[in-house]
């Protein structure tokens, strides 16, 4: 029997449409069925990408509503409200969490069975909204974490070496945002250590790689600064977990999923690797971490924690 994949985006912006495009060109769906507030958005997006089926191969592009995602396996959510001038992040959360109860009900009622991604920023914040609000089970839930930073570490730890960023095994965890955490004491190129190793005729350097974190931290905002978003890469990490879960591929992936007791903090969402298939986000992987790793992904838990305290669920 042929199996058909049919995955929803929920928002149609710069973020849903990356991700829908790189879906399309990969070639991971049979149908791709796209729902935003605004109809005449969704249509328009459809059909601009599923013109691209001469060159990209069959694929079912078309605007919906939540009752077209019956037969959705994944479904990627990526609305949410953007910042209001003076709006505080506890205004704006409040605001996210109104939004995500409406979202989620309603996929709840028409999928209840699909892997959600979550995408929209806080996303390990808004990612334990959903797992909160939904009837589904926390599994089915993944936030797309620090998925992004992880690339954006490994593409840079890739040109620092001069080598594929596929071989640079290497990640952030914690809080996709200002409290993530290299994970130096694991990172590893071609089963070499990294620290105090000297790999492709390149010695470790603490300063560059000071320098080089500082850059995947910040990536974020150096790029909104010139472009006004990011989109592009995040599509891809988007597009990655898609794969992982219609494929069943069980990809060990830095992915937000909620703790329970994991290197003893419970009741967040933050990223640690996590092996991601048909069921979602299954089992975790826990490096060992040295001290200061340790203590940052605490603190990354706590400065999470913390932002959960003020949001009315
Ligand atoms: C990013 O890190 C803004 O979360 C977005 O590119």
């Amino acid at each position: 029997m042929i199996q058909t994949h049919t995955i929803g985006i929920v928002g149609t912006g710069q973020v849903g449409m990356a991700a829908g495009y790189a879906v399309f060109l990969l070639g991971l769906a049979n149908e791709i069925i796209l729902i935003d507030k605004n109809r005449q958005r969704a249509e328009g997006e459809a059909m601009d990408l599923m013109h691209g089926q001469a060159f990209a191969g069959r694929v079912t592009v078309r605007a919906g509503d939540y009752g077209d995602l019956a037969a959705a396996q994944v479904v990627i959510v990526t609305a949410g409200v953007a910042q209001q001038p003076g709006e505080s992040r506890l205004d704006l959360l409040n605001r996210n969490a109104a939004v995500f109860r409406e979202i989620v009900g309603q996929l709840d009622r028409h999928c209840p069975k699909a892997v959600l991604i979550i995408a929209s920023n806080p996303v390990d914040v808004l990612t334990y909204v959903t797992q909160a609000l939904s009837n589904r089970s926390a599994k089915l839930v993944i936030g797309t974490g620090t998925m992004l930073d992880t690339a954006r570490f490994r593409a840079l730890l890739g040109q620092h070496y001069d080598v594929d960023p596929r071989s640079v095994h290497a990640y952030i965890f914690g809080e996709h945002g200002d409290s993530e955490v290299p994970v130096w004491s694991s990172a590893t190129i071609g089963g070499v250590p990294l620290v105090d190793h000297t790999i492709a005729g390149k010695p470790f350097d603490r300063e560059a790689m000071a320098r080089l974190f500082g850059n995947v931290r910040d990536a974020a905002q150096e790029i909104i600064s010139r472009k006004g978003y990011t989109n592009t890469a995040i599509g891809t990490a988007i597009a990655r977990l898609v794969r992982a879960v219609l494929e069943d591929q069980r990809s060990v992936l830095p992915v937000s999923r909620r703790l329970d007791g994991q290197y003893g903090i419970d009741d967040v969402c933050l990223s640690i690797p996590t092996i991601v298939g048909r069921h979602g986000a299954a089992d975790t992987l826990l490096p060992k971490l040295d001290d200061v790793e340790s203590a940052g992904l605490r603190r990354s838990a706590k400065i999470l924690r913390e932002r959960l305290d003020g949001i009315s669920l």
